[in-house]
């Protein structure tokens, strides 16, 4: 039976079950069997843009607008609204003319589907000036379509749905360009610059193959949009490209130029990048990136990296997982990810967390001074897992300029194995019997010769009082003296992390 096929109208179940119910009870025919073609009193023709599957989830998803989600029973069903099937909003390119196939090209039909879907007045809109589209479907009918050019959409439009199928780059399609493209052009001025031409734009459950033509997706100018279930692979550029706008949600999809498995022996020559975020506010959350010389490239602020597992190319092969690569404030936090022999390189980091992350095969943070500015960066509760080739946990890049700004740097509690630890805070103990006790931190700070807050405590093995003080703390090594020859022990705590931007 058509419902079982789709578990949103399984959910719905109950509700559905009410309508046919009640439609047909309202049947002239009294007894008429769920398939037949009079429901309601409304005829369902044969026409082949019809399918009664639409129809029968158009019909609950209007009948949930009276239910609601904490509607009481459906006791009292309200009357069946008029059915048109005309009124479907759900646009299957194959009627259209698209190639299920693959053998031909299928762009100009699969324009014509989404010019039939933005030709559309709701009367409503999202933000001033963007229609709501009422939450239309380019259905793609789990087909695999060759395109000659990209898939473009009419300026401008909201809440609207590509999904269910795959697209496939010909070996015609333009160069740099990408099999989508959220983007407005205009005959005149090319890219629009700033206006928002789209918003709430929905593409799921799509497998991509730019056919080293190009890249995947390109998000520009939009806002609030949703990349989910998606497989994209062999693009030259990007495989998702996000310039201006905000809110791009890109979760639970895989990315790569190559589709392997790990240990691949095209690895070193692996190029392009998995994700580039050239905009604010956008999120990447469940994502693996493959293969890609760059996994996700990061210029932009407060976008946020969860749950991303990069084995897209090797350190030792001149990859990079994430690169944050912003001017100014980043305000990136990159959270619970899975750094697999490729790292993190941060540029000039003002405001970044890196936190609950697994970096695995001596991959690392770099922070590189590009302006010599970090300034409140949080490294803390990590894993390092590493083949004791004695790899820093966080290194510093200033090949090309010193920093000269460090201030609010916390690298700390991270779990290290095989790696050599670093860190920006650090407690030890010495015992001895003399007048000089020195505990040497240089092995585990981050910063050279820099402490910015230290505590100690001599406890004296035996009942006397001896007068002691702080002597010296250059080179990151602490010198505590007493005025006469004591057994003791000196704890000491020393912290790199001063925040001046509080004072
Ligand atoms: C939009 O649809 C109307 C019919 O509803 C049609 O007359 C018109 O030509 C269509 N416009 C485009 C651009 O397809
Ligand atoms: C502190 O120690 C350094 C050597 O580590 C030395 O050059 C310097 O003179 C010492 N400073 C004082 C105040 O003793």
């Amino acid at each position: 039976m058509a419902i079982s096929r789709n578990g949103g109208v399984l959910r719905r179940l109950p509700l559905l079950l009410a309508l046919v119910a009640a439609v047909l009870s309202a049947s002239p025919a009294g007894a008429c069997a769920a398939d037949c073609q009079h429901l309601g009193g409304a005829t369902i023709s044969d026409n082949q843009h019809f399918r009664r599957w639409d129809f029968l989830r158009h019909r609950s998803d209007r009948l949930s607008i009276f239910g609601g989600p904490s509607a009481s029973p459906p006791s009292l069903p309200p009357p069946p609204p008029s059915i048109s099937i005309s009124h479907s909003r759900i646009f299957h390119v194959t009627d259209y003319g698209a190639d299920p196939t693959g053998a031909t090209d299928s762009s100009p039909a699969i324009s014509r589907a989404i010019s039939d879907a933005f030709n559309y007045s709701s009367g409503l809109q999202l933000m001033p000036g963007i229609p709501n589209l009422g939450g239309a479907e380019i259905h793609l009918d789990g087909g695999v379509y060759l395109l000659n050019s990209p898939i473009t959409f009419p300026s401008t439009g909201g809440n609207i749905k590509i999904h269910g199928g795959s697209l496939r780059a010909s070996d015609d399609f333009p160069a740099n360009r990408y099999i989508i493209e959220l983007q407005s052009y205009s005959p005149s001025s090319g890219i629009s610059p700033s206006a928002y031409h789209y918003e709430f734009v929905t593409l799921s459950g799509l497998m991509l193959d730019a056919n080293f033509r190009g890249g995947g997706i390109a998000v520009v100018n939009s806002l609030r949009t949703l990349i989910d279930g998606c497989y994209i692979v062999h693009f030259t550029s990007d495989g998702i490209y996000v310039h201006g706008g905000h809110e791009t949600f890109i979760r639970s999809s895989f990315l790569g130029q190559y589709i392997t498995a790990g240990g691949d022996h095209r690895e070193k020559t692996f190029s392009g990048t998995g994700i580039r975020l050239m905009g604010n506010d956008n999120s990447v959350t469940d994502v693996v990136i493959f293969s890609a010389e760059t996994g996700i490239l990061i210029a932009g602020a407060a976008n946020t990296i969860t749950g991303v597992h990069c084995y897209n190319k090797a350190t030792a092969w001149g990859g990079v997982g994430i690169h944050v690569k912003v001017a100014g404030r980043s305000q990136t936090r990159i959270l619970n990810s899975y750094m697999d022999f490729t790292g993190i390189l941060a540029e000039d980091p003002v405001q970044l967390v890196i936190a609950g992350c697994y970096f695995l095969g001596n991959a690392r943070v770099t922070l590189r001074s590009v302006n010599g500015v970090m300034r409140g960066v949080n490294i803390v509760d990590n894993i390092f897992s590493g083949s004791g080739y004695g790899v820093d946990i966080v290194g510093l890049d200033e090949s090309s300029k010193r920093f000269v700004v460090v201030d609010g740097v916390v690298v700390e509690r991270n779990s290290v194995e095989g790696m050599r630890l670093r860190s920006t805070a650090a407690t030890a103990s010495v015992e001895g019997k003399g007048t000089t006790w020195t505990v040497d931190f240089s092995s585990v700070l981050l910063f050279e010769n820099r402490i910015d807050q230290m505590q100690y405590t001599l406890a004296p093995a035996e009942s006397t009082f001896t007068n002691h003080a702080l002597r010296n703390v250059s080179d990151n090594r602490v010198v505590i003296v007493s005025s006469a020859a004591v057994r003791a022990t000196v704890h000491v705590s020393v912290s790199q992390s001063m925040n001046f931007l509080k004072a």
